[in-house]
């Protein structure tokens, strides 16, 4: 291959395509030694990229918020990504776009003079729970550590904070659990790592609706539920109302909609994924392999031999 072999992955750095196993960021990048960085997080489905302006769009919002502009404006990142996909050939692909702070030069502690840097990669596509597990759903642990309060960090940032997930994952598999929720200093559940979280609650939806990401697939979620005439609701949820929910899943671009069955070691309802659970699921699916909010991706025609 001319270009060079992307059968794993490939990454976007300095300007340029590599493959994914030889993508490297300068250790005194921001983005890594202070966690000053931004992302967005797309996925491709059988050759189509789902919502990419409005992840985009999301993307450019963030990096404002964040002082960060950077080399390539929206039509090249739109271009980039893209080609990134294009390039390893992936019908189903994990793709993230980042913006780091950048290296500071020699000395300087001024984030102003750090040059913003915009990197891409993309893998195949990664699921956060295994198809068994999607089958049966997962189990919950809802942990005591608090979600970095948005005070501190915006949640709406899709940023790299993700200690208070990583210790709570830790707790979660102490517990016998398979995935952890953070609550908010008030006991109300926020998210987890890489999710957003539903309820299933006297027939309407409710998750939660601050201190948490603007999740594309909650969003997504929101339109399945109008379309189908599903009441919904972002307001505070506290975790024992989670735990007595009629039904629960989780929302997330590396995944879709994954049910959870047992919370802190006891089931959900009858333990079994629910009805609403199922056919929000299912409809999410089949409307994506139709197009909705796709892109497709024009790929290189495989030589005949
Ligand atoms: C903290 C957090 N919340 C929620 C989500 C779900 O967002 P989306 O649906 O855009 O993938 C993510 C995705 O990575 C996340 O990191």
């Amino acid at each position: 291959m001319i270009d060079g072999d992307f059968s794993k992955g490939i990454a976007f750095i300095n300007g340029t395509y590599v493959p994914i196993e030889e993508a490297r960021i300068p250790l005194l990048d921001w983005g890594f030694l202070r966690s000053d960085a931004n992302q967005d997080t797309i996925s491709v489905w059988k050759g189509v990229v789902f919502r990419l302006d409005d992840h985009l769009a999301r993307f450019k919002r963030n990096i404002a918020r964040l002082h960060m502009s950077g080399e390539f404006d929206e039509v090249a990142r739109r271009k980039i990504v893209i080609e990134c996909v294009r390039k390893t050939g992936f019908r189903d692909a994990y793709v993230q776009i980042i913006m780091t702070r950048g290296v500071p030069p020699a000395g300087v502690r001024d984030p102003r003079q750090c040059a913003n840097q915009f990197y891409v990669f993309c893998v195949p596509y990664i699921w956060v729970a295994t198809p068994e597990q999607q089958r049966q759903g997962l189990h919950l642990f809802v942990s005591g550590i608090q979600r970095v309060p948005s005070t501190s960090v915006d949640p709406t940032i899709k940023h790299y904070h993700w200690l208070d997930f990583e210790m709570g994952l830790f707790e979660a598999y102490d517990h016998g659990a398979e995935t952890v929720v953070l609550s908010d200093a008030e006991g109300n559940v926020t998210e987890g790592p890489g999710f957003n979280i539903f309820a299933v609650i006297d027939g309407k939806l409710i998750t939660p609706g601050q201190g948490v990401l603007d999740g594309m697939t909650r969003r997504t979620v929101f339109e399945l539920c109008a379309e189908t005439n599903l009441e919904y609701v972002a307001a505070p949820l506290p975790a024992h109302r989670l735990r007595e929910a009629a039904e629960v899943f989780l929302s997330t671009t590396a995944g879709g909609l994954i049910p959870i069955t047992r919370i802190d070691g006891r089931p959900v309802a009858d333990g079994t994924p629910g009805p609403v659970t199922w056919r929000l699921r299912d409809l999410y699916w089949k409307k994506r392999e139709a197009g909705w909010h796709g892109t497709p991706i024009e790929y290189d025609q495989v030589p005949s031999s």
